[in-house]
């Protein structure tokens, strides 16, 4: 088992070496199903049409693009760790005009660069998973919250149906690394995909920790079969 600074070192590196494909491999492999995933994610938020927002493990910027997209005054400060994804979202945004409400910004989502109580939401998509120290990391989100102000994460599950499992861990384990691998160059970027879906918490464990780590009114809804669960907690 890695430590956590190994962890974190290794995740960089993938996420730099893929950060050129990551948008158009996200697309294909999940038959554009992440685009549904983002918009009801970002749903959730929509109590809060105008507050800044924080889009942590932001990446390449596509839920920080939803997050602007449905709500035309709202504020979204991007944090991801690995400057490749970021520069690659910047870059492919270039030209649309919602990039000006997007501020990125390089920072390690367990030690979340924002003053207590900044932010009315918090989005984590696919990030969660990718964090070296979970708990860490919950806590801090809850610290950058303001009372009241809602936390999201969407993140991959693993679904239990009888026909849709064994298809799917095929696809995951199989046919997904051997592809994205030719296509980016990078197959162990994708075979640590399937690993760390593996090895990720159930839901109810994640639950868990997002009451210790202070939320209230904890739950979560799985989505296409339980391939994603959206987790939400509210800072009380
Ligand atoms: C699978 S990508 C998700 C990107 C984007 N949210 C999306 O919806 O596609 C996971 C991102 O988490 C970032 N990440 C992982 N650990 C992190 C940490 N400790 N702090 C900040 N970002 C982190 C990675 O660099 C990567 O860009």
């Amino acid at each position: 088992m890695p430590t956590p600074e190994e962890k974190k070192i290794f995740v960089k590196e993938k996420f730099s070496s893929i950060s050129n494909k990551y948008d158009f491999l996200n697309s294909v492999l999940s038959m554009q199903i992440d685009r549904y995933w983002r918009w009801y994610t970002t749903r959730q938020l929509k109590c809060f049409p105008d507050g800044a927002v924080l889009d942590l493990c932001a990446g390449t910027l596509p839920l920080s693009l939803e997050l602007t997209r449905q709500a035309p005054a709202r504020q979204v400060v991007a944090i991801d760790f690995c400057e490749d994804m970021l520069r690659a979202g910047v870059r492919s945004t270039a030209d649309d005009r919602r990039r000006p409400r997007i501020m990125p910004v390089c920072g390690d989502g367990e030690k979340i660069p924002a003053g207590d109580e900044s932010f009315w939401g918090i989005t984590v998509a696919f990030g969660v998973r990718n964090l070296a120290r979970t708990q860490d990391g919950l806590d801090e989100m809850h610290r950058v919250l303001k009372p009241g102000g809602k936390l999201l994460i969407l993140e991959f599950s693993r679904p239990e149906n009888f026909i849709v499992k064994p298809v799917y861990n095929f696809y995951l384990n199989q046919v997904l690394p051997k592809v994205a691998g030719l296509v980016s160059g990078d197959k162990e970027a994708y075979e640590y995909l399937a690993s760390s879906i593996a090895r990720f918490y159930e839901p109810s464990e994640l639950l868990r920790m997002m009451k210790k780590a202070g939320f209230v009114e904890v739950y979560c809804r799985p989505l296409t079969f339980g391939i994603v669960t959206v987790y939400v907690g509210i800072k009380g």
